[in-house]
C-alpha cells in the first residue's frame, strides 16, 4: 500500500544510480496523477476509464524517474533495469466486441499533447511531429483489431515504440512450461483479472513481458522477448503509469495493484490484499428472508393453480392441437383472437404482400398487443413439426434491430405468424420514390443509422445468438422502419422454413436476384458469408438509391456493384452517391461504398464478418486494405446471368437487357427449385 522512494547517489562505484521502487495493492492510499477519465474507486480499484464511450485516461505515478544512468568516463547514458508487474481487469460493453484498450506507458512530459481515444489508447499519434514531440514507451493490451495501424487480431499484447504500430506483438496467451510450444491463449476482453509483468535489463537490453490470470503463479517463459537497446527510447526523465481509451465501443479499464521498481526485480503483489471487482453479497435479513420464503411459496402455489387452469381451459378449447403443439404451447395464439384482430382478415387491415404470404394489421383482443399477422397460405402438411421447431427457435431471437416473433396460430391449413407492428414499412418504401405515400427521401444520417442497425441484426443472428442463424434473404423490403427511423430486420429464418419442404412451390423464398452471392446460386448452400453478401448489396443500394440490378439502364449500369466497383476503380467513387441527397458526410459515404464492395465481392474469403463491417462502420475499425485483385475479379452477377442464359433451354429467354426484366422471376424459380429439390431428394 505504502508508496516510497529513495534515491541513491553511488558515484564511487562509477555510476550515478537512481533506485525507486513503490507497491500499491489497491489504490486507497496511491498519490497518483490522474488525467481525463481516471478516477479512485472507495473501494480502492483504479479506474483508467469506465465502460462509456470516447473516453481517454492517465494515471502517472507523481514525479519523474530517472531512468538513465551514465558511466561517468563516458558521455553516452544507458537506460537501466526496471521491472513492473501489475494486476488488471477490462470489461467490455458488449462482452463480444471489446472497446479498445490499456497501455502500461512511459512518457516524456507528464500531460503529452496530441493524445487520442479509440484505437490510439489515449496515446500521442504521432510523436514524429515536433509540436507534439513525447517520447512514448507503451506496452499494449488492445482488444480491438485495426487495419491500419496493423493490429494482428482483436486479443493482443503488443510493444509499441514511439508509435501506435506495434513493434513486436503477440496474441494474448502464456506459456505453461519452459517449452515454446505449450502455450494457452487467454481473451483479454473477458474481464479478467490478468496479471502482468514486464522486466528490462540494462545489461541484456531485451525487454520481457508475460501475462496470465491472476490466480496462477507467473509463467516461466515470457509471453513477448524483445531485445532492444531503449537508450535512444527513453528520455532522462520519464512518467511511468497507464492509458486507456474508450471510442464508440466501452469498455471498462480497472486497474487492482500495481508494483514498480527501477534497479532490479518489482516486488510481487499480495493478490489477497487486493480489492475484488466482484461485489460483496448482502447477507438478507433473518426477518425478510422468512417473509421472502413466504411470499415466494404463495408465488408457486399460485402460479400453479393459474398453470393448472390454463390447461384445463387450452383442454377445453383444443383447435386440432397435437403432441408437438403442446410441447410448444406457450407460444401459441388462439385463431378466434387472430380473426378478431384482423377483422377477419379482411382487405382493410392487410398492410403487405411478400413471398409468403399476405401481412395483416391487428389489435390481439385479450392483450391490446397491437401486431403484425403473416398469413401463410398451407396446401401441404409435411414437414409441420420442423416448423414449429424452427418458428420457436425464432421466438426466442430478441434483438432491438429485429422484428420480434411473438408466437404464431394454425388452423388446417392456415399457419399465421404474430410479429411485432412496425410502423413505418420497409426500407424499399422509405428509400425509393412512392408516389402514393408523398415520404420525404431519407437522410445520409438516417442511412447511415439503419445500416448499422441491420449488420448489428446481422451480427446478432450469426454470432450472439445460442445458435447460428441464417438470415438468406437480406434485402431493403425485409428491413423495417420504426417511429424512430430504426432499422429492423425481419422474415430471418423463413427461408429455411421453407427448405423443409412445406411449400416449395413459392418463389422469392431463397433469395432474390442481385442479393444471391454467387456461390450460392452454385452450390445452393447458404452460409454467413452469403449473408454478408446480401447486406454488401444492401449497402450500395442504401448509399445510391439504386436497386442492384436496373434492366432500364445502359449495359455498364445494369448491374450496380460491377457499376460501382467501375466507379470505385476510376476515384470517381463519389458519383455512385444518391444524386437525390442534398448532403451527406463524404467520409462515411465512401466507407459504405468501399465497405459494400467488399461485402458483395464474388470471393467469400475477400468479405468481412458481420462483426468487421460492424466494427468498420462504428469507426471503431478501419475498412480493410482491397486485395490486390480487387478490380480484376468479377463480382460474378453478370456472368451469372450469362450462364443462366446460356443454359436455360428455354427458347423464351432472349440475351438482351429489355427481356431480362420479365425473366428475373423465372430465375427465382429456377434457383428455388433447385434447392426444394436439395432438401427433399
Ligand atoms: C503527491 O505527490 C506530489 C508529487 O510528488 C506531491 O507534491 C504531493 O505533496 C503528494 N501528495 C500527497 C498527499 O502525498
Ligand atoms: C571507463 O569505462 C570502461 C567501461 O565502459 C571501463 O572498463 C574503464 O575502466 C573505465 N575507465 C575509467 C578510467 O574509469
Ligand atoms: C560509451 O558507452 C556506449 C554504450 O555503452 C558505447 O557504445 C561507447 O563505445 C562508449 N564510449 C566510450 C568512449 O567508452
Ligand atoms: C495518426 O497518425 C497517422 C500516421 O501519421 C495518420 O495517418 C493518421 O491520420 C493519424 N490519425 C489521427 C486521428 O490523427
Ligand atoms: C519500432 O517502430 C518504430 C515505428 O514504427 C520505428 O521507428 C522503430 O525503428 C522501431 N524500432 C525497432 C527497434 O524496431
Ligand atoms: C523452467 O526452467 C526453470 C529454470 O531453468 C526451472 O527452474 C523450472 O523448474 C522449469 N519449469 C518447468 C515447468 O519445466
Ligand atoms: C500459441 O500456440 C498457437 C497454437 O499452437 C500458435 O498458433 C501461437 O502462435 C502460439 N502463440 C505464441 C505466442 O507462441
Ligand atoms: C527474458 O526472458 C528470457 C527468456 O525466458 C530470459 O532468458 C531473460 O533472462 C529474461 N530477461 C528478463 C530481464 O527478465
Amino acid at each position: 500500500m505504502e508508496a516510497f522512494c529513495f534515491f541513491l547517489h553511488l558515484l564511487f562505484l562509477g555510476f550515478v544510480c537512481s533506485e525507486v521502487s513503490f507497491t500499491y495493492e489497491g489504490f486507497h492510499d496511491a498519490n497518483l496523477s490522474l488525467y481525463g477519465a481516471a478516477y479512485m474507486r472507495s473501494d480502492g480499484i483504479l479506474v483508467i476509464t469506465k465502460d462509456s464511450t470516447k473516453l481517454l485516461g492517465h494515471a502517472l505515478y507523481p514525479s519523474p524517474l530517472r531512468f538513465k544512468e551514465s558511466k561517468l568516463n563516458n558521455s553516452s547514458s544507458i537506460v537501466v533495469t526496471f521491472s513492473t508487474n501489475f494486476v488488471f481487469s477490462m470489461k467490455p460493453q458488449y462482452p463480444e466486441l471489446g472497446g479498445h484498450g490499456l497501455a502500461f506507458v512511459l512518457f516524456s512530459t507528464k500531460e503529452p499533447k496530441g493524445c487520442l481515444p479509440s484505437q490510439y489508447l489515449g496515446l500521442p499519434n504521432d510523436t514524429s511531429n515536433a509540436q507534439y514531440s513525447t517520447r512514448v514507451l507503451a506496452i499494449e493490451f488492445d482488444t480491438v483489431q485495426n487495419f491500419e495501424l496493423q493490429d494482428i487480431n482483436d486479443n493482443h499484447v503488443g510493444i509499441d515504440i514511439s508509435s501506435l504500430t506495434s513493434n513486436i506483438s503477440e496474441p494474448a496467451a502464456f506459456y505453461l512450461d519452459n517449452s515454446t510450444n505449450n502455450n494457452k491463449s487467454i481473451s483479454l476482453k473477458s474481464g479478467g483479472p490478468f496479471q502482468v509483468w514486464i522486466d528490462y535489463d540494462s545489461l541484456e537490453m531485451v525487454i520481457n513481458v508475460t501475462i496470465a490470470p491472476l490466480a496462477l503463479q507467473r509463467p516461466y517463459r515470457p509471453l513477448i522477448s524483445f531485445p532492444i537497446d531503449l537508450s535512444p527510447v527513453l528520455d532522462e526523465q520519464m512518467y511511468v503509469g497507464f492509458s486507456a481509451s474508450t471510442g464508440l465501443l466501452a469498455e471498462a479499464h480497472n486497474l487492482l495493484g500495481w508494483s514498480f521498481r527501477i534497479g532490479g526485480r518489482a516486488q510481487d503483489l499480495d493478490i489477497s490484499e487486493l480489492p475484488s471487482l466482484v461485489k460483496p453479497v448482502k447477507v438478507v435479513h433473518k426477518k425478510g428472508f422468512a417473509l421472502g420464503i413466504t411470499l415466494a411459496s404463495v408465488t408457486l402455489v399460485f402460479l400453479f393453480i393459474s398453470g393448472a387452469i390454463h390447461v384445463k381451459r387450452r383442454i377445453e378449447n383444443m383447435e386440432a392441437l397435437e403432441d408437438w403443439e403442446v410441447e410448444y404451447g406457450a407460444r401459441r395464439f388462439k385463431y378466434s383472437d387472430l380473426v378478431a384482430a384482423t377483422g377477419g382478415f379482411g382487405e382493410r387491415n392487410l398492410i403487405g404482400t411478400g413471398g409468403f404470404g399476405k401481412v395483416y394489421k391487428g389489435i390481439v383482443p385479450s392483450t391490446g398487443l397491437e401486431v403484425a399477422i403473416k398469413r401463410i397460405a398451407q396446401d401441404s402438411r409435411q414437414g409441420m413439426k420442423e416448423f414449429v421447431a424452427e418458428i420457436t427457435s425464432m421466438g426466442r431471437l430478441r434483438h432491438r434491430n429485429l422484428v420480434q416473433l411473438h408466437g404464431w396460430c394454425r388452423r388446417q391449413d392456415d399457419l399465421l405468424l404474430v410479429y411485432d407492428y412496425v410502423p413505418h414499412g420497409s426500407l424499399d418504401d422509405v428509400l425509393f420514390d412512392n408516389p402514393q405515400q408523398k415520404k420525404k427521401k431519407l437522410t445520409w444520417e438516417q442511412r447511415y443509422k439503419i445500416l448499422i442497425g441491420v449488420a448489428q441484426a446481422l451480427l446478432y443472428l450469426h454470432e450472439e445468438c445460442e445458435q447460428l442463424v441464417l438470415h438468406r434473404d437480406v434485402k431493403p423490403s425485409n428491413v423495417l422502419i420504426d417511429a424512430d427511423l430504426n432499422a429492423k430486420l425481419g422474415d430471418f429464418g423463413l427461408a429455411r422454413i421453407n427448405q423443409h419442404g412445406i411449400h416449395p412451390q413459392t418463389t422469392h423464398v431463397v433469395g432474390t436476384l442481385g442479393y444471391l452471392a454467387p456461390e450460392l446460386t452454385r452450390t445452393g448452400k447458404a452460409t454467413t458469408s452469403t449473408d454478408v453478401y446480401s447486406y454488401g448489396a444492401l449497402m450500395l443500394e442504401v448509399a445510391s438509391g439504386r436497386r442492384p440490378i436496373e434492366p432500364q439502364r445502359s449495359a455498364h449500369e445494369l448491374v450496380l456493384v460491377d457499376w460501382v466497383r467501375e466507379l470505385h476503380s476510376r476515384g470517381e467513387i463519389v458519383q455512385a452517391i444518391d444524386p437525390t441527397m442534398d448532403e451527406y458526410n463524404p467520409y462515411e459515404a465512401e466507407l459504405v461504398l468501399g465497405l459494400g464492395l467488399l461485402c458483395s465481392h464474388s470471393r467469400p474469403d475477400y468479405r468481412p464478418s458481420m462483426r468487421r463491417a460492424v466494427q468498420v462502420l462504428l469507426g471503431d475499425a478501419s475498412l480493410p486494405q482491397l486485395p490486390p485483385d480487387f478490380y480484376l475479379e468479377a463480382t460474378g452477377v453478370a456472368t451469372e446471368y450469362a450462364d443462366f442464359y446460356a443454359d436455360d433451354s428455354d427458347p423464351s429467354c432472349g440475351k438482351a437487357s429489355s427481356s431480362m426484366a420479365t425473366n428475373f422471376s423465372s430465375f427465382d424459380k429456377k434457383v428455388s427449385s433447385t434447392q426444394a429439390t436439395r432438401a427433399t431428394p
